[in-house]
């Protein structure tokens, strides 16, 4: 098949772009959290293990952990399994646990390696309880009691959240050319498994690696301000407004936290976007313009590097 010369001319242009950032990011690692909402169609899917692929083959560490939320709830509902939510968090008894071991651990963490290792890629799916990855405490959840609105404390179950990060398992896989995909499941004292909000994961994976960048993908064109509209840059100070007035919440919240932990740990940045775009990976780590929200401690300058 032929091709025009003005297509001819984009690709070029498209891989001399492309070269310098592959150039700066050789060997350098990129904690990617995939979001269960961006996983809606095999297409995009596909296009995803494609990126990740390329990223590994042009000689990044890309590191995958995914989320799975709605593929959650898919076999709770099958299951009859009712479910209660507490603040956005699934309150996680046993029975519920089990279901979410298997969805995450099981059906989607498996459908990722099947994806990238189907495009060429060498991906190895692990929970945090594999090589004891996460460690994990539970989470803590108060809510204004009933009648005074003296705080009490919920108990949600398996919720926990990091409280430690042994990355041996990882370099090893790194190291051996592997793509990790991690299952945001973490073990506690005594063995128990905990279910952690994968962004929480992802952030002190990122962190823990002294990641080159943390980027999530999800399933709106970025962090969006009261209009709607997408944010490109964010400070710290711009998100702990837009937290207080209400301008970021739900499941935007742990991404945005997460965000702020990763760059206090040494992260270099971070990036939220849209994961239903084509290739938004590619475009996001090999092209000038960039997309979705770029989250800095600092004000970015002109020269687009964080000041400070
Ligand atoms: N200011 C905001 N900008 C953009 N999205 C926001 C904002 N505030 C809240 N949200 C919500 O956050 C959601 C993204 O988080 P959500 O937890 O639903 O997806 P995910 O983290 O990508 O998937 P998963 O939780 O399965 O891993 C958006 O779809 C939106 O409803
Ligand atoms: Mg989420």
């Amino acid at each position: 098949m032929g091709m025009t010369n003005d297509q001819a001319r984009n690709i070029a242009a498209v891989l001399t772009e492309a070269l310098p950032y592959i150039q700066r990011f050789h060997g350098s690692t990129f904690v990617v959290k995939y979001g269960g909402n961006a996983m809606v169609d095999e297409a995009l899917q596909n296009s995803f293990a494609r990126d990740v692929v390329l990223l590994k083959l042009v000689g990044l560490n890309p590191i995958v952990v995914h989320g799975g939320g709605p593929q959650i709830g898919d076999l709770l509902t099958r299951l009859n399994i009712p479910t209660r939510f507490v603040g956005g968090m699934r309150v996680t008894d046993e029975a519920t646990m089990d279901v979410v071991e298997m969805v995450l651990g099981g059906l989607v963490n498996q459908d990722i390696v099947s994806m990238i290792n189907a495009h060429g890629g060498r991906a190895v799916g692990i929970t945090g309880k594999d090589g004891g990855l996460i460690q994990a405490r539970k989470l803590s959840v108060t809510q204004p009691g009933p009648e005074t609105s003296v705080p009490e404390i919920i108990d949600i179950g398996h919720v926990g959240e990091v409280a430690r990060v042994k990355p041996e398992i990882l370099r090893t896989l790194i190291a051996d050319d592997f793509i990790p995909v991690i299952a945001p499941i973490g073990v506690g004292p005594g063995g128990a498994s905990y279910n952690i909000n994968a962004d929480l994961v992802a952030g002190k994976v990122a962190e823990e690696l002294g990641a080159e960048k943390l980027i999530l993908l999800t399933n709106t064109p970025g962090v969006l301000d009261q209009n709607g509209a997408t944010m490109p840059t964010l400070t710290l100070r711009d998100v702990e407004e837009l937290v207080a007035s209400g301008v970021i919440s739900e499941g935007m919240l742990p991404k945005t936290d997460c965000a702020l932990d990763a760059l206090r740990g040494g992260v270099a940045a971070v990036q939220i976007l849209d994961g239903t775009v084509p290739h938004a990976l590619l475009l996001e780590i090999f092209t000038d313009a960039g997309i979705g929200t770029q989250i800095t401690l600092e004000p970015v300058t002109e020269s687009g590097v964080a000041a400070g």
